[in-house]
């Protein structure tokens, strides 16, 4: 176990490279079995969700290789239609291997992954899904056994704009005989982002990143190279570390129209925000404005991945900031530790009111989920004093070396072991 020590109070400035998104590459790297030769994924982050992945795709009998950032999946030898249980209650999203596996093999089993710190992820809009495309599913013994046998093109409405759910349907109507239409589908980037990926392998899909998207379906799908979006929620994470500091950063090979509810709440709160083509450079105060209201929203909404990170910016931030979180029912595990911190928060249901307070002082605190952990870092580095944040393992999930891209940044930030003291 590991844990991170920062000592606050460090303005961070400077210029960082972002990464590819994770949410874009995991779903890209499942998707590479739909083809019947290999694909490379160049500039995967090397973080814990993909090495997960990786052995994934290796126990169904893909061979996977690593040249330097770049990952080769060569799904040619794949033998299993049957997901490991162990990797898969590990990898929550390892439930959109189902579409893919039904894709390319007409089956998937997969056990029924559990829920998460932040809610109890079901699967039903998955499975609604799939049936529409004749999947015939049943449940046994805590295992979701699917049959493709007789899948064929068909209309899917999906009754929440589910991410994992429009990318399963995706996947598995990529190469069934047929035209598929996606109603309500979610509009998040790194759906556009598989669409381009599953299309440069040969697939036939338009309209991701709109309600609508068409899928016709087609017999064969080649391997390809595939860089992935960058990651619009590491770029927001950065930006607000910087913003908690009164910091001044530019980020590089960034998203920038993803970014664009992130970028407005942070120039509501007093920070100077420009962006150009793959740069975001801002500059902060050195005490932030509440931006009043945040909710949190499917795309193009406010991203529910950078509520706990927004929250943190408010406790030191001037007047009383109302945040909700409408998309996940228990995402406020981040407000416990800031509490600790100094923070004047009071959660009520999924709305979060927080007074403003001059400064916050370090505490040790614990990672409960990827965001949060991010979250409690994030007011570690505003905080006077010392913080220690348990559970590094959990934001390692997410982030690559995330005490690198801050200390590059002049973070004073250190990882060590986790002793039992
Ligand atoms: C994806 O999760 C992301 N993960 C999440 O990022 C992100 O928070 C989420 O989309 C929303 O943007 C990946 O892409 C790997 P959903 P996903 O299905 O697909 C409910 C991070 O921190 N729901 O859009 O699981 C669900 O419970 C992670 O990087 C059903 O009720 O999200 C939730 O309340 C966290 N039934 C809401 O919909 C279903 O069948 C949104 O879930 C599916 C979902």
């Amino acid at each position: 176990m590991e844990r991170f020590r920062v000592e606050g109070g460090h303005r961070l400035s400077g210029a960082v490279r972002v990464h590819c998104a994770k949410n874009a590459v995991l779903p890209i790297l499942a998707g590479a079995i739909l083809a019947d030769d290999p694909t490379t994924v160049l500039d995967c982050p090397d973080i814990a969700d993909v090495s997960n992945m990786v052995r994934i795709l290796q126990t169904l009998g893909c061979e996977v290789s690593a040249q330097g950032a770049a990952l080769r999946v060569d799904p040619s030898s794949i033998h299993s239609d049957t997901m490991p249980e162990d990797l898969s209650k590990r990898l929550r999203s390892s439930v959109f291997m189902m579409g893919a596996l039904l894709g390319r093999l007409r089956r998937a089993v997969v056990p029924y992954p559990g829920g998460c710190e932040i809610g109890q992820r079901p699967i039903d809009l998955h499975l609604s899904g799939l049936t529409a495309l004749g999947v015939d599913i049943r449940e046994e013994g805590g295992l979701v056994v699917c049959d493709g046998g007789r899948m064929r093109g068909g209309e899917v409405h999906l009754d929440y704009p589910s991410v994992g759910a429009t990318e399963n349907v995706m996947m598995a109507a990529a190469r069934i005989p047929g035209r598929t239409v996606i109603h309500n589908a979610a509009r998040e980037p790194e759906i556009a982002d598989l669409q381009r990926f599953l299309n440069a392998c040969g697939a036939r899909i338009a309209g991701a990143g709109s309600a609508t998207i068409e899928i016709e379906g087609v017999r064969r799908m080649r391997g390809a190279t595939y860089r992935p979006m960058p990651d619009r929620i590491e770029a927001g994470t950065l930006l607000a570390a910087a913003a908690a500091t009164g910091g001044e950063v530019e980020l590089t090979d960034a998203p920038v129209e993803e970014l664009g509810a992130v970028m407005a709440k942070l120039r509501e709160m007093g920070c100077r925000v420009e962006a150009g083509a793959g740069r975001v450079a801002l500059a902060a105060p050195p005490r932030l404005d509440s931006p009043g209201q945040l909710i949190t929203l499917p795309y193009p909404g406010f991203p529910t991945d950078m509520q706990a990170q927004m929250l943190a910016l408010t406790c030191c931030a001037r007047g009383t900031s109302i945040i909700t979180e409408t998309v996940f029912e228990n995402r406020f595990t981040h407000v416990g530790d800031l509490r600790r911190m100094g923070a004047n928060i009071v959660v009520k249901d999924r709305t979060a009111i927080v007074r403003g307070v001059r400064s916050l002082h370090g505490a040790r605190v614990c990672a409960r989920d990827l965001r949060g952990g991010a979250a409690l870092l994030i007011a570690g580095l505003a905080a006077h004093g010392e913080t220690v944040v348990e559970g590094a393992e959990l934001i390692d999930r997410g982030y690559e070396r995330l005490e690198w891209m801050l200390g590059g940044l002049g973070a004073r930030i250190r990882r060590e072991r986790q002793t039992d003291e």
